[in-house]
């Protein structure tokens, strides 16, 4: 017997084992919409209508043939899509909309670094960072590829004198350290290959990543170095990032207690796109990159300059031509066999379809600890939206939660609720073929575990006993595999641009902008106003509030006053009490 269920067809939980509906695929497929503005409800409502009624034990025990027809290769990755919870007719219906969502004319238009952020008027031009093999890299209608080549040399003739001690510290000495402080987009993919290529780093130079505001990791980072071998990468793409440029002045104040104000100057680097703040800050040298390259699509810019410090100039071509490799492959793809497409599909028929919220991803490999970190701003600071592109309010679900850790560490932690917890959760398996000597338990307990998600353990195989019930797996729980040989340059970069079309699909279906990020400006605006309160002096644009002209309310005041009393630091401003508080 088993232990699949039918479930409500608009609750957060999946419907199988019902009967199909009777809306056809052609319906959703062919129906006219040459203005595509985004997935509406209406097209929720019909795909609803073709959930799949067969669980995937019946499915696979059905169909010899499944695993293959739903796997797919992309540039060395090999991405099998069987174990989702679909069928064929779910897939061409998913495909119809992404032919109505003109997704392969979108993509054109991303590798050809198009004005695709329209909310922030400018050109969208990652792809060309890592094109160099093209003759035709350009964005916004320019060829970049000799800046883009430029920039990259400077980087690695950089990377070699400060490896082979052609450029010192102000001493004499050579650099042993590097400090990479930057947050976000400056932070997260570097310090994620940093980890992941941990095999790779050839230089000697040893890198360490500080982000966070809170100083304790500045000082946790910075206690164990010799500021004479210390080298200080300031990465910021504005140069004005709260958390980065109040981390850049402690540092440079630890350089400069130890080596004097122009010692300190050299032991200082900026990779930004404004090098003219970085020149008023004071440093020895500035690695730009341009506007057209996000924050969270520009660790292959001069962001990944303290990665190259790590892993040398070749390792970072290599990576590079990963993510180019992919980018060809999409470029050259039917839909049909565009994996990062598929993939995006399935999160939308997840999403929208299936009403599933979360997306675990969940490599297994200890170095790829930090890829779930680095896909969560990837994802959601990218398609964590409510409002397409031309204005409208979307009516339907976007970004999922993404969220994750490293198998097996994860199988210790959450699995429980993914195998039978209440929700299903989609989850991506990330495995690897030759990993070190565990390769094999590794990869037998990934295997394990999207065996035990899709198919379960019904109550007929299980002991009759009180236990029973609490030892059924219902099964039915959807995964992806995603399988390379081993994790190298190449295959990072594979692994990056594959999730960055991923996103980019699913924003062009849902009709968002996948890159701005006016969700996290107000935070800091706010945060601005709320410091003088605190007892410290204003950030540099001074302060703003929610509302400037409203007051405060009384929970904020209350706990304005609760820190003010419990800091150790005495206030500097009187906080306004009652309703007439006030931010500024
Ligand atoms: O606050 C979000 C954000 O703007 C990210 O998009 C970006 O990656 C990060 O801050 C860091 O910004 P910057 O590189 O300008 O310091």
């Amino acid at each position: 017997m088993s232990a699949f269920t039918t479930l409500d067809p608009d609750g957060p939980t999946i419907s199988v084992g019902g009967a199909s509906r009777a809306t056809s695929v052609s319906s959703v497929v062919d129906r006219e919409n040459p203005v595509w503005r985004g997935l509406s409800r209406a097209d929720v409502e019909e795909l609803r209508g073709i959930r799949p009624s067969e669980s995937l034990g019946q499915m696979f025990a059905g169909d010899p043939g499944r695993a293959d027809r739903f796997t797919l290769r992309c540039a060395g990755l090999v991405v099998d899509l069987s174990r989702n919870l679909w069928d064929e007719r779910v897939r061409e219906a998913l495909l119809g909309l992404a032919r109505r969502a003109a997704v392969d004319e979108g993509f054109r238009r991303l590798a050809a670094g198009e004005r695709l952020n329209t909310s922030e008027d400018r050109p969208v031009g990652h792809v060309a960072l890592r094109s160099s093999r093209r003759a035709d890299v350009g964005v916004d209608g320019a060829s970049v590829r000799d800046e883009v080549e430029a920039t990259l040399d400077s980087m690695a003739a950089f990377v070699h004198a400060v490896a082979f001690g052609d450029i010192r510290g102000s001493t004499g000495r050579c650099f042993t350290d590097v400090v990479n402080i930057g947050i976000g987009g400056s932070d997260l993919g570097p310090a994620m290959a940093h980890e992941a290529l941990r095999a790779f780093r050839v230089t000697g130079l040893r890198c360490r990543f500080v982000a966070n505001l809170d100083v304790a990791d500045l000082e946790s980072n910075l206690v164990d170095l010799d500021p004479e071998t210390t080298l200080v990468v300031v990465a910021s793409k504005t140069f004005t990032t709260l958390e980065t440029m109040a981390n850049a002045e402690i540092a440079r104040a630890w350089l400069s207690e130890a080596l004097g104000g122009d010692g300190a100057i050299g032991h200082l680097v900026a990779v930004t796109a404004d090098p003219r703040a970085a020149d008023r800050f004071g440093v020895g040298r500035v690695f730009p990159f341009r506007e057209w390259v996000g924050g969270r699509y520009s660790v292959g810019s001069s962001i990944g300059l303290s990665l190259m410090l790590a892993v040398g100039p070749a390792h970072f071509r290599d990576f590079l031509d990963g993510m180019a490799e992919v980018d060809d492959h999409v470029l050259a793809a039917s839909l049909e066999h565009n994996a990062p497409l598929l993939v995006a599909l399935l999160g939308v028929w997840y999403r929208d379809v299936l009403g599933l919220s979360s997306k675990a991803v969940l490599p297994y490999s200890h170095d790829l600890r930090r890829l779930p970190a680095y896909l969560q701003q990837l994802d959601m600071e990218s398609n964590g939206k409510s409002t397409r592109i031309d204005g409208s309010t979307v009516d339907v679900e976007t970004g999922p939660v993404v969220w994750g850790e490293p198998g097996t560490n994860a199988q210790h932690a959450f699995f429980q609720l993914l195998h039978q917890g209440t929700s299903v959760v989609p989850v991506d398996l990330l495995g690897f073929a030759r990993a070190g000597s565990t390769s094999a338990a590794m990869f037998a307990n990934l295997l394990a575990q999207a065996n035990v998600l899709a198919f379960g353990r019904p109550a007929d195989l299980v002991p009759d006993d009180p236990r029973r019930p609490h030892r059924v797996f219902p099964g039915n729980r959807p995964s992806t595999l995603i399988l390379a040989e081993r994790l190298d340059p190449r295959t990072l970069g594979r692994i990056i641009a594959f999730y960055e079309h991923v996103v980019f699909f699913q924003g062009l279906v849902w009709g968002i902008n996948s890159f701005d990020q006016w969700g996290v400006e107000l935070g800091k605006e706010v945060a601005r106003g709320l410091l003088p309160l605190l007892g410290e002096p204003a950030g540099r644009s001074g302060p703003v509030g929610v509302d400037e002209t409203a007051p405060l309310d009384t929970s904020s005041l209350r706990a304005i006053e609760w820190f003010r009393a419990h800091s150790a630091d005495a206030p500097v401003r009187d906080v306004p009490s009652g309703d007439s508080g006030r931010l500024s």
